[in-house]
């Protein structure tokens, strides 16, 4: 189906008993129609129905929109009225929007760019409202799988930064390494990226080619940093050495990429999927901190645990 010109939304960014101040689009028969013009509002009952069926692919906004849609997004993260707990929750499927339409955008830079505003917003969010970081997590792995987990690990990098005392400008282009982590998985096939259970030797031969593929779509385009560049391409490397493609270790590895090996096996080891049953995170990091040490630069595993610790608690 054709959604040129359109940008999904998910309806739990939706202020309810409020005049819209855009139009809302379904998706129906392969065509995308009007579903609630601007100046009408939404009771929080139909919200909450029609989100419950929305598979996350169901209503959208006109391009032209997308400024109303951010700005409208933004008061509803000012707004004193609003918890939280619900404006992670707003943030976050606010994002995936955003997100969606970077992995899908041809031009990786202006994709880059488009970014920022993400990793600001989460970055307020973290210092304004660290009790409800957790929240901004998500729950299902079953949808948007790429993006869910590209969010979480940014998320994760970014407490992961902080905790080691980077500056403002280095999170910002960690948050968008890890945003971007694995934009190489725009190269394989979809029926691996969404096969339900274990991949065969020739379906992980593919797998594995991500970071090349990242690299690949990333040298493609002018003013992208070494940084960012090397968090793609060497997130699968080993401390201890043995990870790929280069099999290169220790402080060969980048920061960046030393520092998404280590949110990505976490992320990857709690969320649910359709194959596997999630670990708790104590069972994750005493895995990471017992049979998989090696993998990860010991100092940041460290660190590592401060920051999950402090997300366990709130
Ligand atoms: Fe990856
Ligand atoms: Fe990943």
């Amino acid at each position: 189906m054709s959604t040129t010109g359109f940008f999904r939304i998910r309806l739990t960014t939706i202020r309810a008993n409020e005049p819209l101040p855009f139009d809302i689009f379904i998706s129906l028969d392969q065509k995308i129609i009007p579903y609630l013009n601007k100046d009408h509002s939404l009771k929080f009952e139909k919200i909450q129905s029609l989100h419950a069926k929305d598979t996350g692919e169901s209503f959208f906004v006109a391009d032209t929109d997308k400024q109303l849609y951010r700005d409208y997004v933004k008061q509803s993260m000012n707004s004193n009225l609003i918890h939280n707990d619900q404006k992670a929750t707003i943030l976050r499927e606010s994002s995936m929007a955003i997100l969606e339409d970077l992995y899908e955008n041809p031009d990786v830079s202006k994709a880059l760019e488009e970014s920022k505003p993400i990793i600001s917003d989460l970055l307020k969010f973290m210092t304004e409202a660290p009790d409800s970081i957790g929240n901004l997590i998500s729950l299902s792995g079953h949808d948007f799988y790429t993006y869910n987990h590209s969010f979480d690990v940014s998320i994760y990098s970014l407490g992961l930064g902080q905790a080691l005392g980077f500056d403002a400008k280095t999170l910002e282009e960690l948050g968008q390494s890890s945003l971007f982590h694995d934009v190489g998985k725009r190269m394989v096939d979809l029926s691996i990226l969404c096969k339900k259970g274990a991949l065969d030797e020739n379906e992980w031969v593919q797998m594995r080619q991500h970071p090349q593929f990242g690299l690949k779509i990333l040298n493609e385009h002018p003013n992208i940093t070494d940084a960012i560049k090397a968090a793609c391409f060497e997130h699968h490397e080993s401390w201890s050495g043995g990870g790929y493609p280069q099999d290169i270790s220790g402080t060969e590895i980048h920061p960046f990429a030393r520092i998404v090996a280590l949110t990505d096996t976490y992320d990857a080891m709690t969320t649910q999927r359709s194959y596997n049953v999630p670990m708790t995170p104590s069972e994750a990091l005493n895995l990471m901190n017992g049979k998989l040490k090696g993998r990860f630069d010991p100092e940041m595993l460290k660190a590592m645990y401060s920051i999950l610790f402090k997300m366990d608690a709130a």
